[in-house]
C-alpha cells in the first residue's frame, strides 16, 4: 500500500453532493423578502418558547443536561410515550446521522423512496452505506417497490409520512404492511416530521403504535422520528427526537455527543410542548392557507400533489417535461428577483416542479401576486 502524501477522507466521501438548504432571500433596501423554501412554521415560533429562551440565556455558561431528562418527561406526558424510550437530537437530522452510524456503514445499504428526504441518502453515504431508491407511484411511497428494493445488506428503510418534498401520505394499513413484510433485521424508521399537520380523522399513523408493538414482541426494529422544527416553529434551535426500542435507544446514546442539544433549545422545546393551543392554531392556519394557495395556483393553470404538510409540490404547466422544467427555472428566477424564495426540485428528480412552503398570510399573498405577474408576463 502506498502512503498518501496528504490527509485523505474515507472512500466515497468526496462523491457526496452536499445537502442544499432552502435559499434565504438577500435583503435589499426598502424591499420585503420572504423565505418559503424550508418548510418553516407559517406562524413563527411557539410564543411560550421565546419566554423560555429569555429565562435560560442568563445561564449560558452552564452545560445542558446531556440526558435531556426534563424534555423527555414532558414529551412522554404530551405524546403518551415511555420517556426511557426517547432520544433527543440536534434536529431529527442528528437522529438520522446517529442511526446510520450505528446500524449502517461500509458494505451495507439503506432504502428510501425516490422523492424522499434528501438527507437520508446524504447521511447514508457519509456513513459509507449505499442509498437505494424505491420508485414511487404518482408521487406516493409504494410499499411493494420498497420491499422489492431491499437487499440482503439493507440495514434501514426510511419512510417520511407525510413525505418531503411531495407532501403525500400513505394510509396506515400500508405502513403496517411494510412493517410486517420487512425482514426482521431491518430497522423501519418512520419519520413524522410533519405528523402534527395531519387532521383528526385522517387515515394515518405516526408509527408510535408500531414501535410499541415491535417492543412488546421483542422485535426491536421500528423507530419513530419527530421534530420541533416544523409546527412548533423552532427550526433555528435544532431539536428533534425519536421513540424506539430500548436496545436501539441504548446504542444511539453510546455514540451520541454528550451534550448534543443545547440548553436554550431544550428549554424552548419543553415550553413549546406546553402550548398545544399554538400547535392547533398553526395546523388550522396551515390547512386554510394551503387550500387558498392551491386554489389560486390551480386558477393559474398549475397543479400540485395532494399535500398533508406545510408545503405544496407544484407542477409547472408545459406540455412536456422539458417545457415544464424550463418554466420552473424561469419562475424561480422571477420570484427570486421579487425577493421570494421557494425551492427548486431538480435535486429530487423532479425538475419540472417547485416546492413552496405555506407561510404567513402576508408571505403567501406576496408569493401569489408574484406568480400572477409571472403568468401575465409569460402570456
Ligand atoms: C422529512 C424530514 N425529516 C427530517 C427533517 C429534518 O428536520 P430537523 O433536523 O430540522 O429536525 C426534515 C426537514 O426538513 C424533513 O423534511
Amino acid at each position: 500500500m502506498t502512503t498518501p502524501s496528504r490527509p485523505e477522507p474515507r472512500p466515497g466521501l468526496l462523491d457526496i453532493t452536499p445537502y442544499k438548504p432552502g435559499k434565504a432571500p438577500t435583503p435589499a433596501a426598502g424591499r420585503k423578502v420572504y423565505k418559503l423554501s424550508s418548510n418553516e412554521s407559517g406562524l413563527g415560533p411557539a410564543p411560550a418558547a421565546l419566554a423560555a429562551l429569555a429565562g435560560v440565556a442568563p445561564h449560558a455558561e452552564m452545560y445542558p443536561d446531556g440526558a435531556a431528562r426534563s424534555l423527555k418527561a414532558k414529551l412522554g406526558k404530551t405524546y403518551d410515550l415511555p420517556e426511557e424510550n426517547l432520544i433527543i437530537g440536534s434536529g431529527s437530522d442528528e437522529v438520522i446521522t446517529l442511526l446510520l452510524r450505528a446500524y449502517a456503514g461500509e458494505g451495507t445499504s439503506i432504502v428510501q423512496t425516490r422523492h424522499g428526504f434528501s438527507y437520508y441518502w446524504i447521511a447514508a453515504q457519509g456513513a459509507g452505506a449505499e442509498p437505494l431508491f424505491a420508485e414511487e407511484t404518482d408521487l406516493h411511497a409504494d410499499v411493494d417497490a420498497i420491499l422489492r428494493t431491499v437487499r440482503e445488506d439493507t440495514k434501514i428503510v426510511f419512510l417520511a409520512n407525510p413525505n418531503n418534498p411531495t407532501g403525500t401520505v400513505i394510509p396506515s394499513a400500508e405502513v403496517r404492511r411494510l412493517r410486517e413484510e420487512l425482514p426482521p433485521q431491518i430497522i423501519l424508521v418512520l419519520d413524522g416530521a410533519y405528523a402534527e399537520y395531519m387532521e383528526a380523522g385522517d387515515d394515518y399513523t405516526d408509527g408510535a403504535d408500531m414501535v410499541r408493538e415491535a417492543m412488546a414482541s421483542g422485535a426491536d426494529n421500528v423507530v419513530m422520528m419527530r421534530t420541533f422544527s416544523k409546527i412548533y416553529g423552532l427550526g433555528g434551535l435544532r431539536v428533534g427526537w425519536a421513540f424506539g426500542p430500548s436496545s436501539v435507544i441504548d446504542v444511539l446514546n453510546r455514540i451520541r455527543p454528550p451534550f448534543n442539544v443545547n440548553a436554550l433549545a431544550l428549554a424552548a422545546a419543553e415550553a413549546a410542548l406546553g402550548d398545544q393551543g399554538f400547535v392547533d392554531r398553526n395546523r388550522a392556519h396551515n390547512a386554510a392557507e394551503r387550500a387558498r394557495v392551491l386554489d389560486r395556483l390551480e386558477g393559474m393553470g398549475f397543479t400540485a400533489a395532494p399535500s398533508f404538510a406545510n408545503f405544496l409540490l407544484v407542477r409547472m404547466r408545459g406540455a412536456d417535461e422539458a417545457a415544464r422544467a424550463s418554466e420552473a427555472a424561469s419562475l424561480l428566477e422571477h420570484l427570486e428577483s421579487e425577493g421570494i424564495m421557494i425551492r427548486a426540485m431538480g435535486g429530487a428528480w423532479l425538475p419540472d416542479y417547485v416546492r413552496v412552503s405555506i407561510g404567513s398570510e402576508e408571505a403567501n399573498d406576496a408569493f401569489l401576486a408574484a406568480v400572477a405577474r409571472f403568468v401575465e408576463g409569460a402570456a
